[in-house]
C-alpha cells in the first residue's frame, strides 16, 4: 500500500499533510509512505527528516502511484486527474467550493473524504481537523493582536509607575475562542468572554475568563449536536446593543462566533468600532465566512477609525510546524479506520465517521448533504 503526501506549499499554504514523526509511526512492511520533494520545507521539515523517518522522496508521479493521497487542501483538477480509480483522497477538500472537482473524482472512481464533514462526536475527536486547526488559530489570534496592540498585556508595577493590564474580550467560546482566552490569560490580560450557548459559561471560567452575562434569551441556542443555532434578527440586534459597551471598553477583541453552514453573525457594527479607543485591535477569525465585524476585510489587515482590524485567512498556516503536526495526527487516526493490518484499504460506509466524510466512492457521489447541494447548484 502506497500513501502519498504531495507538496502543497504556495499561495499562502505552508502546511503539509504528514510530518516525519507521524511518518515514522505509519511506515511499515505493508505501508510505504511517498512524500513529494520539499513538501515539508515550509513547515520546517526537511527531506532528510522524512527519509530518516522511513519515507521515500518522490516527484509529482506520486499522484499516479498512490493508493491513498493525503492533502491539506483540495488539489487542482489536473493533479487529481492523475489519481487511479479505487484510490482514496483525504483532507480538507472544501466540498462546497469544489463541487466540479468532486464530480470529476467520482467519475474517476476515487473515494474522496472531506474531513471538514467529520461528525463532532467523541470517537471522531482524534480526527477532527477543524478543531485541531482552530485551536492553533485561537492561540495565534492573540499573538497577532499582541503584536499590533500599542499596550503590553500584563499588569506591570515598576518604579516608573503601574501599567494596567490589557482588557481582552473573546466573542464565541468554541475551540478557537477557548484557546484564545487561555492564551490571552497567559500573557497577563484581563479576559472576558461571551457565547450564546449558556453551557459554555463554566468552560470560560475554567480557563480564567469572566463570562459576560447578557440579558438575552438564549436557552434554546444549542442544537442536539451541541452547536449554536442562528439567533433571530431581533435577538442578533439585541446582542449587538448589549455587547457594544464591553467591546468599546476592550483594548483587544477576538471574534470566533460561528454557526455551522451559515455566514458568520455580524456582531460588531461599524458605529461600535468608531467608538473604540484609538489603537484597539480586533482579530476576526470568522473573516473567511463573512466576518463577525462589519468592517472586516477578509484576507486583509485594515485600520478603521484608528482601530486595527485583522481578517487574515489561513491563520494556522502562520504556525505551520505545529499546525501540520496535529493535522498529521488527525490523518493518521483516520488511516487507522480505513487501512487493514494486511495493508489494504477498507472503507465501511456504515461507520458513522466514514459516512460523515465520504463524498464519493465507486463512481458515485454518495454524501447526502453534498448531493443536495449539487442538486441546487
Ligand atoms: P466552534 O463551532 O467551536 O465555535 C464557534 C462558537 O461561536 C460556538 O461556541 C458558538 O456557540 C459561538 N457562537 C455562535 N453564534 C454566536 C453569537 N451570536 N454570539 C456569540 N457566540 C456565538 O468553531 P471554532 O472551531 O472555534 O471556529 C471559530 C471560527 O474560527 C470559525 O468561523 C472558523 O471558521 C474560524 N477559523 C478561522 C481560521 C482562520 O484561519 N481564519 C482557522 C480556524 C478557525
Amino acid at each position: 500500500m502506497k500513501v502519498f503526501v504531495p507538496n502543497q506549499s504556495g499561495g499562502g499554504e505552508t502546511r503539509v499533510a504528514l510530518v516525519p514523526v507521524v511518518v515514522k509511526k505509519l511506515a511499515s512492511a505493508t505501508v510505504e509512505v511517498l512524500v513529494e520533494s520539499s513538501a515539508g520545507v515550509m513547515s520546517s521539515h526537511s527531506d532528510d527528516a522524512y527519509r530518516a523517518a522511513g519515507a521515500q522522496m518522490v516527484g509529482g508521479d506520486g499522484w499516479a502511484q498512490a493508493d491513498i493521497v493525503l492533502v491539506v487542501h483540495a488539489p487542482t483538477a489536473e493533479l487529481a486527474r492523475q489519481m487511479r480509480g479505487g484510490a482514496v483522497l483525504a483532507g480538507m477538500l472544501a466540498p462546497q467550493r469544489n463541487m466540479e472537482l468532486i464530480q470529476a473524482l467520482a467519475q474517476q472512481g476515487v473515494a474522496a473524504m472531506a474531513l471538514e464533514f467529520l461528525p463532532r462526536i467523541t470517537r471522531a475527536q482524534a480526527m477532527d481537523v477543524l478543531s485541531s486547526q482552530a485551536n492553533i488559530a485561537g492561540y495565534k489570534a492573540v499573538i497577532l493582536a499582541a503584536e499590533r496592540c500599542p499596550k503590553i498585556f500584563p499588569m506591570l508595577m515598576t518604579a516608573a509607575g503601574t501599567l494596567q493590564p490589557v482588557k481582552a474580550f473573546v466573542i464565541g467560546a468554541g475551540v478557537a475562542g477557548l484557546q484564545a482566552i487561555a492564551t490571552a490569560k497567559r500573557l497577563g490580560a484581563l479576559v472576558s468572554a461571551y457565547d450564546v450557548r449558556p453551557a459554555v459559561k463554566e468552560q470560560v471560567q475554567s480557563v480564567g475568563a469572566k463570562f459576560i452575562e447578557l440579558p438575552l434569551e438564549t436557552a434554546g441556542a444549542q442544537d442536539a449536536g451541541g452547536y449554536a443555532k442562528e439567533l433571530t434578527p431581533e435577538q442578533q440586534q439585541k446582542q449587538r446593543e448589549l455587547m457594544a459597551k464591553v467591546v468599546i471598553e476592550s483594548d483587544v477583541v477576538i471574534t470566533t462566533a460561528a454557526i455551522p453552514g451559515k455566514p458568520a453573525p455580524k456582531l460588531i457594527p461599524a458605529d461600535v468600532v468608531a467608538k473604540m479607543q484609538l489603537g484597539s485591535v480586533i482579530v476576526d477569525l470568522a473573516a473567511e465566512s463573512g466576518g463577525n465585524c462589519e468592517l472586516t476585510e477578509p484576507g486583509q489587515i485594515v485600520q478603521k477609525h484608528g482601530v486595527t482590524i485583522i481578517g487574515i485567512s489561513n491563520v494556522p498556516a502562520t504556525v505551520p510546524f505545529h499546525a501540520s503536526q496535529v493535522y498529521a495526527n488527525n490523518l493518521a487516526n483516520l488511516l487507522k479506520l480505513i487501512v487493514t493490518k494486511e495493508g489494504t484499504v477498507k472503507i465501511d460506509p456504515a461507520d458513522e465517521v466514514i459516512a460523515g466524510v465520504l463524498l464519493c466512492q465507486g463512481g458515485q457521489v454518495v454524501h447526502p448533504r453534498l448531493k443536495e447541494m449539487m442538486a441546487h447548484a
